[in-house]
């Protein structure tokens, strides 16, 4: 494990230790306040599960002040479910078949080579077992935003990174939610990066002696066989190049509420006469 040279010392790079040994996420580092958008290729941005838990402030200043709290207001969801493993292997070898039946070339792409399926996997008879994960998950993610209206598959995609590719920095425009279930996965191609979405918070980034999910402008999360993350389709994430031996073959998708020009887009308000 490396560390910043500035968090060798004190109380701040104990609490880094714990926090990672807390998670067994491994390594945490600070991320450099000026390589927004030229993170893609960043080797280390901090792991997402080791910080959104993570908040000092009450420590600081519960002496202070008689009471004090901090608003978390308008957070950035992203939802991780894992399929269990008895579940896992048998939907796992269903979606390889049907991938290998649809010409995906599961292990014969070159290093620096990379495909994708066409995005009408969701409609495909043999892919109904994942969409009923999917539909699980993001019933399960609806409810926890108090979100009634039932959500549709509008696509779904199949990619194959050989080693030495990934995903540029990107969304899914004119969803809902958008997600990625993981069918293959290593060491060196485990990961999916996160932007912090408030861009003009990047105009000023001082210098953090702890990672939190406050600070951090990139947050990665690590993902294993069988893992179904969602996240908001507008939110931009990448994904790091393949340094692993080995293709990582996932499946992405995109949700929508079905009709929602005809039923959500109405003015919500109630007209009236304008007062004092
Ligand atoms: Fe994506």
């Amino acid at each position: 494990m490396s560390v910043a040279p500035h968090m060798r010392h004190g109380a701040g790079l104990q609490r880094l230790l714990c926090i990672a040994d807390k998670t067994s996420c491994g390594f945490l580092e600070p991320f450099p306040p000026t390589c927004r958008r030229s993170v893609i290729s960043h080797p280390k941005p901090v792991p997402l599960d080791c910080i959104t838990a993570k908040s000092a402030f009450r420590d600081c200043v519960s002496d202070t002040f008689q009471t004090s709290d901090v608003m978390h207001l308008f957070p950035t969801y992203v939802w991780r479910g894992d399929v269990p493993d008895g579940a896992r292997q048998e939907l796992s070898q269903t979606l390889l078949q049907e991938l290998a039946a649809l010409g995906a070339p599961l292990a014969s792409l070159r290093p620096g080579e990379n495909w994708q399926s066409d995005q009408d996997l969701h409609l495909r008879a043999g892919f109904r077992p994942l969409t009923s994960w999917i539909q699980k998950a993001a019933r399960q993610l609806l409810d926890h935003l108090h979100v009634q209206p039932d959500i549709m598959i509008t696509g779904c995609w199949a990619n194959v990174n050989a080693p030495g590719t990934g995903h540029r920095l990107h969304s899914h425009r004119n969803n809902f939610i958008s997600g990625v279930y993981y069918l293959q996965t290593q060491a060196g191609a485990d990961t999916i990066n996160f932007f912090d979405p408030k861009v003009q918070a990047g105009a000023i980034r001082p210098p953090a002696n702890e990672p939190t999910a406050e600070n951090t402008e990139v947050a990665q999360v690590r993902i294993v066989n069988g893992a179904l993350i969602l996240f908001p389709a507008w939110l931009l994430h990448a994904v790091d190049a393949n340094r692993s031996t080995k293709p990582r073959i996932s499946i992405s998708f995109n949700l929508m509420f079905p009709s929602f020009a005809e039923t959500m887009a109405r003015p919500g308000w109630t007209p009236g006469v304008g007062g004092r």
